[in-house]
């Protein structure tokens, strides 16, 4: 699913950042991605998304550290 029409960026995309690059801030995201970067109306839902991948222990097969 689409978080930011404005740059084209899914969940899937932001879970990958997570996982990959290390993102913990959305800041990171908006550098990585562009997210929230236009419009700015993704910026809570992609809070959400990042603090779900940030959550997740282990479910989805990849363990992603939490900053502290
Ligand atoms: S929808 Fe993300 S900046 Fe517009």
């Amino acid at each position: 699913m689409y978080v930011c029409l404005c740059k084209g960026v899914t969940c899937g995309a932001i879970r990958s950042a997570v996982q990959e690059q290390g993102a913990v801030h959305l800041r990171d995201l908006s550098r990585n991605l562009g997210v929230a970067t236009q419009c700015g109306k993704c910026a809570c839902a992609a809070r959400q998304v990042l603090k779900d991948a940030l959550d997740c222990s282990g479910c989805c097969g990849e363990a992603s550290e939490v900053a502290a």
